[in-house]
């Protein structure tokens, strides 16, 4: 989820014009009677049969232990007309009982934090607190930020059908997509979409109330905005224009932004919302942990599913291919139409409702981009501990059950409507069993879960801090973590955990997990920060600081690139003592960071707009951005039909990639060319899910290439509407020199992801053969095999990642000339006599005055080409 940002402007409210429903926020100030239903044009009921917001707007009613008592601060009382059957569901949230102290609060504090078990309620419910207290008009509104885009649009649709308000009052922005209009009231969004709306309009004057939500998840926005809104806060309040902030976390452990004087130097105000969690037991596996922790989710589910009573299944997987894998294998052991075999005994339950199986094309669980955020003694309990012996391995794929299972997957990237399955109920009489990765964990909490499996892993993507090198890891989960999982089984009734690990392992666990900020390079937030006029990064309120490691490489980094001012020159120009830590932005930088993208790729646009590039510069950097435009066809093959379908789709893929890239020039832009002849070849075909099949592209990625593709060129016709850009999504290839102007673009963008071939003299050793160095690692690194150039081996390339897998592979590689780099990439090479030193260079071998440097070498001294320079 790099980059994320929206392009609001289009979709946002500008001055909107006063609601005209009747209701819709001009209830009287202090008697909240009468309602008046919110949807527009509609007559008031009779008043004869108050509607049933009567009772639903007074939220304590009903439950016996807080008796209703009028508000410290009647606000405005903007009343919602929900269904009963809706409200009576609301009446069962421990928030509820909250809802005064919370409201007053927020009436009397800036700031306030909310604590509360995942589940209690907070995500639903404060948002429409806040609007029935008046928090919100048609000027200013309440906006919720998420941490991933499934909770965004999730959220959005239950909070609306909870106030039986339609989605142009409750709606959601993420980054490619949203349904605001100028009626939004309450519009919920991912947190890079708020950052960016930030950087338009600081105040955030649209804005009357902001909800941090899901802020124990620490992701590296949510921080940010944290520390921002922490200033943002106090100048509203200057102005008199208060803006409230909302924190919520899933977790009591809020120190981090309650004890942070330089965040917060009045500690907020934390209210606990009780949880009604009913109690959980919790079985460790006695066994030291199992690698095929998934063939051990599929066995417990089954003993599970066969053993014990009614009650739902939450599994959870670190996965999105994980999870597609363990659905089809139960699938395959509880098949639907087991519910309907002639002989079948469930006379209870004669009608399974088939077509609520979701099932899902053989193929379709590709490959795992889930850990974004994406990015887990008493041997399964004495009731259940079942002698497995003479079942075999898979004792499990003929179980006995006359019960069907119902199997729902749920990963982010799983399109919405299959999302909202685990929320409904499942078929009657069906047990249902959702197959997760840690989506489950805190942002969504699915109902009806008795059981929990936690197989005690999580993917996570880990970074090189020095060499930038990224892999996915499977590691254990935190201790908070594997409870939150726990706490999943006991919502509504008692419940059981299953860990498929032992308690000493789980001893060893860290307590809770590292803030994001402090795992990943962070060039980005640094960029987005300047932009900001925050120059010294390092002095900003981060509820955790990265480290100072992390900040000098990302403003080398943005150095390198010309994003900010070297010290030296932002010296020479202030006259000011400037450290390596407070670089001011420049013009390029600031331009940079009006795209949505890396730093590395906002180079690479801001340089394109010659010999017709933008249009494919912009193509080629929605390509990288979206990644894995591929189908993965390396996972391992269930059966010998699937390894025969996989190898021939791998060299069809093969075949076509080799197409894509062209010969001689064209391929010399190596796997970048294949992903803008993938781009244009898919715009031709109409973008169509066939092609896509049968080209082995990912439809779904494709369809966000186009996206940020379109977002791309708004944003850079606002830097340069001169360049008149439209997007034409059919594209025709570009000529020979235009490639070679690409090759030069991306060479300037990925300046520091420079290889080199390794010389005949380092080949005495087995190990580097075909190898390439890099500035920055000890090691060999490889083309992928999946490269077009991994036949090539020129001896200069720039690559767009480097992955460990068995060995150091080098992703989205291009060649380079070696005459670029000193001209493309002086801040990468060292020059003899320096660059700085103006005129003519004496060359002593030929004992005359040259304009040439005798000596150019890149980073580690590679030697280089003198290069004319004047
Ligand atoms: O944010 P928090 O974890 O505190 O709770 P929430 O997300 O507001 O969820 C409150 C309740 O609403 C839970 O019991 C969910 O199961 C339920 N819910 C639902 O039934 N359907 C949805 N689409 C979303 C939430
Ligand atoms: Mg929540």
């Amino acid at each position: 989820e790099e980059g994320e940002s929206a392009s609001s402007e289009e979709s946002e409210p500008d001055e909107a014009p006063a609601a005209d429903g009747p209701g819709a926020h001009t209830g009287p100030p202090s008697a909240p009677l009468p309602p008046a239903p919110a949807g527009v044009g509609h007559e008031s009921p009779a008043p004869s049969r108050p509607p049933p917001a009567a009772r639903a707007s007074s939220p304590s009613q009903g439950t016996a232990s807080h008796p209703p008592r009028p508000l410290a601060k009647p606000a405005v009382f903007v009343p919602v007309n929900r269904l009963p059957e809706m409200q009576e569901e609301r009446l069962k949230l421990p928030i509820l009982s909250e809802e005064q102290v919370i409201m007053e609060a927020v009436a009397e504090h800036p700031i306030v934090i909310v604590c509360g078990e995942t589940g209690s309620g907070k995500t639903t419910q404060v948002p429409q607190f806040l609007y029935e207290a008046g928090y919100s008009s048609s000027d200013s509104i309440i906006g919720v930020t998420e941490p991933r885009r499934v909770a965004a649009v999730a959220m959005s649709q239950r909070v609306a059908q909870e106030m039986n308000l339609s989605q142009r009052v409750v709606s959601y922005q993420i980054r490619y997509e949203g349904n605001v209009t100028e009626e939004t009231r309450i519009k919920f969004m991912t947190d890079g979409v708020l950052l960016k709306e930030i950087q338009k309009d600081f105040l955030l004057s649209r804005y009357k109330v902001v909800v941090l939500d899901e802020a124990h998840e620490r992701s590296v926005y949510t921080d940010v905005l944290l520390g921002l809104l922490s200033r943002i806060v106090a100048l509203r309040a200057k102005r008199h224009l208060p803006l409230k902030l909302l924190i919520m976390s899933a977790t009591l452990r809020v120190e981090d932004f309650t004890q942070n004087q330089r965040l917060f130097p009045k500690p907020p105000p934390v209210i606990k919302v009780e949880s009604r969690q009913f109690p959980v037991t919790v079985h460790f596996n006695k066994r030291t942990p199992l690698e095929d922790y998934a063939g051990e989710c599929f066995r417990k589910v089954c003993k599970i599913h066969r053993m014990l009573p009614a009650g739902g299944i939450l599994v959870f997987l670190t996965g999105q291919a994980e999870v597609h894998a363990l659905c089809r294998r139960l699938r395959r052991a509880f098949p639907a139409s087991r519910a309907r075999a002639p002989g079948n005994q469930v006379p209870t339950l004669p009608q399974i409702n088939l077509d609520n199986y979701s099932v899902l094309p053989v193929g379709e669980g590709d490959e795992d981009r889930e850990a974004e955020m994406d990015e887990e003694e008493e041997a399964l309990g004495s009731d259940l501990d079942l002698d497995l012996g003479d079942e075999g391995p898979d004792g499990g794929e003929h179980p006995d059950a006359s019960l069907p299972l119902h199997v729902l997957p749920l990963y982010s990237l799983l399109a919405p409507e299959r999302q909202a399955q685990v929320f409904r109920p499942p078929p009657e009489g069906a047990r249902l069993c959702v197959v997760a990765t840690n989506v489950a964990e805190t942002s969504l909490t699915i109902p009806g879960i008795k059981y929990v499996v936690d197989c005690g892993k999580v993917k996570r993507r880990f970074y090189d801090r020095v060499t930038g090198v990224s892999s996915f890891r499977v590691t254990w989960v935190s201790q908070a973590s594997a409870d939150q999982r726990a706490g999943r089984a006991g919502r509504t009734e008692p419940g059981h955990c299953y860990r498929l690990y032992s308690s000493a392992v789980f001893g060893d666990f860290e307590q809770f997990p590292p803030p994001e900020i402090t795992r990943r390079p962070v060039e980005d937030v640094v960029l987005q920060m300047k932009a900001l006029n925050v120059e010294k990064v390092i002095n900003f309120p981060f509820p955790t600081p990265p480290s100072t490691e992390a900040l000098v490489a990302a403003e080398e980094l943005l150095i390198a690139l010309g994003a900010l001012q070297a010290p030296q020159q932002a010296r020479r120009m202030k006259q000011l003592e400037v450290s390596r830590l407070s670089c001011p932005i420049t013009e390029l930088g600031r331009t940079m960071a009006t795209f949505p993208v890396a730093p590395r790729y906002a180079k690479m646009l801001a340089l394109s707009r010659q010999h017709g590039c933008l249009p494919y510069a912009i193509a080629i950097v929605a390509a990288m951005t979206v990644r894995e435009l591929f189908e993965e066809l390396d996972r391992p093959a269930a059966s010998e039909e699937e390894l025969a379908s996989l190898k021939g789709r791998r060299a069809r893929v093969a075949q076509v990639k080799r197409a894509w890239a062209g010969q001689g020039a064209s391929l010399k832009l190596g796997d970048l060319m294949v992903l803008l002849g993938a781009v244009g070849a898919c715009e031709y075909a109409g973008c169509s899910p066939q092609f896509c099949e049968a080209n082995g592209l990912r439809y779904k990625a494709m369809l966000e290439v186009r996206r940020l593709r379109g977002q791309l060129t708004t944003a850079v016709n606002a830097v340069c509407p001169e360049a008149g850009l439209f997007l034409d999504p059919k594209m025709q290839p570009p000529t020979e020199s235009q490639v070679t102007a690409l090759r030069q673009l991306v060479t300037a963008g990925l300046g520091d992801h420079v290889a080199r071939r390794v010389q005949s003299e380092d080949l005495l050793d087995e190990k580097w053969r075909n190898a390439y160095r890099t500035p920055l690692l000890d090691d060999p690194v490889f083309v992928h095999p999946s490269s077009v150039l991994f036949r090539e081996l020129p001896e200069f390339v720039v690559y767009q990642e480097i992955v460990e897998t068995t060995k150091m592979y080098m992703k989205g590689v291009s060649a380079v000339e070696i005459q670029w780099i000193p001209a493309l990439l002086p801040s990468y090479c060292q020059f003899n006599p320096p660059l700085e030193e103006p005129g003519p260079v004496y060359c002593p071998e030929r004992g005359r005055v040259l304009c040439h440097r005798t000596s150019v070498f890149y980073r580690i001294g590679w030697p280089l080409p003198a290069v004319q320079v004047d």
